[in-house]
């Protein structure tokens, strides 16, 4: 399938990496971001590094990776409040649980949290969980809140899950990201 591109070179997207199982596949989209013509910058949650490390996302995306709010060099030069304006796009992939709550209850405790309640670019939610907690009303409601507000949502899809489950809670495949991020780029 041939990649959609973005509408100018170098189109800013801000990847934020959450902590589940599918953060192994965010590494994938940040290669069809870069195909899409997409200058990538990845921020990750403290619960994401635990399951992929920063060096794959930063050899990657060609771009030093954000980890956390109190990076003293990171603030110094592109703080957060910079890097929430830089982004013409922002898109959480792998959307836990737990960042789908605090972001459409507007926490800002950490980095993630923070950079998306300080945006004001287009958002899309790519959730990848285990299906009963995607089917758990306080997900169900903190997604439409989150949908009431302009945010949108690719997948999850239904099928296996890690934890040799079946339902809905996969993470949408990556080109299916990068095609909805086209439409509304
Ligand atoms: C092995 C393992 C796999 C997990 N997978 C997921 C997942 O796919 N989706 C999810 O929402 N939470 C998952 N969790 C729980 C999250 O890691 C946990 O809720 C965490 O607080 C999320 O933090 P974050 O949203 O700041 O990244 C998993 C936890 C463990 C230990």
């Amino acid at each position: 399938m041939q990649a959609p591109r973005f509408p100018n070179e170098a189109y800013r997207v801000l990847l934020c990496v959450c902590g589940g199982i599918a953060a192994y596949k965010a590494a994938e989209l940040v290669r069809r971001l870069r195909d899409a013509g997409a200058d990538v910058q990845v921020a990750m949650t403290e619960n994401a590094q635990r399951f992929v490390g920063a060096p794959t996302f930063q050899a990657l995306s060609h771009r030093a990776v954000r980890t956390s709010l109190w990076d003293a060099q990171a603030e110094a030069g592109m703080g957060h409040l910079e890097l929430a304006a830089w982004a013409q796009q922002v898109v959480v992939a792998p959307a836990t649980a737990n960042t789908l709550a605090k972001l459409a209850h507007g926490l800002a405790d950490d980095l993630v949290s923070t950079l998306c309640l300080a945006t004001t670019a287009p958002m899309i939610l790519a959730p990848a969980m285990n299906h009963r907690m995607w089917r758990h009303p306080a997900t169900q409601a903190n997604v439409v809140l989150l949908l009431s507000r302009g945010a949108r949502l690719v997948g999850p899809d239904d099928g296996p899950l890690a934890e040799g489950e079946s339902g809905p809670g996969r993470m949408a495949a990556p080109e299916r990201i990068v095609a909805a991020m086209g439409a509304c780029a």
